[in-house]
């Protein structure tokens, strides 16, 4: 393929798309080209563009103007090479744009993985500036692809929060509220709390009436309860409550019902991106971002450094096996395909049962 197809996103207004072809780029000195033949998109991408001048997610992979490309984890092939320590034919696991192809430049490199060193990253937030160099690493994983690109980076999400909640001995709640828990990251969260023979914490779920069944049929939660429903909950027993939603009416909600009950309050994502906004003052604990590098840093600290990701892989890959069957992975190889899934993700229109696969090769 000589074209490189690109999908940027306005960055002001996520459901404006414009699809770019260029030229494929030959790589420079120091630089591979790799061909990106495929990435999962959920939620979390959509995150990625609404918090992309927040966060830093337009910088990874700048485009023109106000346009911005949006990042997506995905497996990809080194095409081309201008680094004699990543050849061609290498496979890769990492941050990539919604594109065909890219250009990286490999520093730190060893065996298993490589960090991206171009100047315009080096201030951007560390964790995606790794990629994973995946021929290094054991054959069941290399056969798990498409369960890295759709599910990885969102279970071991999923498994730091749990660490975090068992780390603090659940700030002393009998139960987990998790919202917007049909997500891959809620969903997950509520698998591995649920599992644990350890926890007796009651999860209660939280999701709209249309993702009730879909929440039921995973059996990760001991209640599911629909928005609007909230009083169902038991007030009188101290909860930890973790949001995927960001938003704000039912977080303001919870918190009124369950007043100085509400001992922890992480949020950890905004798949309700329009109904984020200020909740005022709130009783019970002040609701407060979970940022996962912490918990990493310091389990690194006390378990040695890289442990605590390869625990969080580990759970990923068997919450996935687990899954099996539960996700209908569903294939987009065109761009315009892919720009019409991606208003459909704005806008709500993705079952949780769905698995968006990309291929723009
Ligand atoms: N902070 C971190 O480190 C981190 C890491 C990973 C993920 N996250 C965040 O966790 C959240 C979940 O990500 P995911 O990829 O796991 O999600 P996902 O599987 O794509 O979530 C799908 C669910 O999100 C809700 N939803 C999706 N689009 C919506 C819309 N436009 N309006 C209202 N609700 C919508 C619906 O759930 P309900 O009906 O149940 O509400 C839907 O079933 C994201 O916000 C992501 O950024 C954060």
């Amino acid at each position: 393929m000589t074209q490189c197809t690109e999908l940027w996103v306005d960055r002001a207004d996520p459901r404006r798309t414009t699809v770019v072809t260029r030229p494929v780029p030959a790589p420079g000195q120091g630089e591979v080209l790799v061909a990106i033949d495929k990435f999962g998109l959920t939620s979390n991408n959509v995150s990625y563009a609404v918090t992309g001048d927040l966060i830093g997610y337009w910088g990874y992979y700048p485009a023109e103007d106000n346009w911005g490309k949006v990042p997506v984890w995905g497996c990809a092939e080194v095409v081309a090479s201008g680094c004699d320590q990543v050849p061609v034919g290498d496979r890769l696991w990492g941050f990539f744009p919604m594109a065909s192809h890219a250009i990286l430049q490999p520093g730190k490199v060893r065996e298993d993985q490589f960090v991206d060193v171009a100047a315009h990253r080096q201030a951007l937030p560390a964790l995606y500036n790794g990629y994973r160099r995946t021929r290094a690493e054991p054959a069941f994983l290399q056969d798990m692809e498409v369960e890295r690109c759709l599910l990885f980076p969102l279970l071991a999400t999923s498994w730091l929060i749990y660490d975090f909640l068992v780390d603090n001995d659940f700030f002393g709640a009998g139960q987990v509220l998790i919202g917007s828990v049909s997500s891959k990251t809620g969903a997950g969260l509520a698998e591995l709390l649920h599992a644990d023979p350890q926890v007796s914490q009651r999860v209660i779920g939280l999701t709209s009436p249309g993702n009730v069944a879909y929440v039921e049929r995973l059996g990760c939660c001991d209640e599911v309860v629909a928005y609007g429903q909230e009083q169902r909950i038991d007030a009188a027993v101290p909860a930890a409550y973790v949001d995927m939603s960001g938003d704000a009416r039912l977080t303001a909600t919870l918190h009124r019902l369950l007043g100085a009950n509400m001992v922890n309050s992480a949020m950890v994502g905004a798949t309700h991106w329009e109904q984020r906004g200020e909740t005022g003052d709130l009783p019970g604990a002040k609701p407060t971002f979970f940022f996962a590098p912490a918990q990493i840093g310091k389990r690194d600290a006390q378990w040695g450094p890289g442990a605590a990701m390869a625990k969080a892989m580990a759970a990923s890959a068997q919450v996935a096996q687990k899954w099996q069957g539960e996700l209908a992975v569903e294939w987009i190889r065109d761009v315009d395909g892919l720009a019409a899934l991606w208003r459909q993700l704005l806008d709500n229109e993705i079952a949780p049962s769905r698995g968006l696969m990309v291929s723009l090769l």
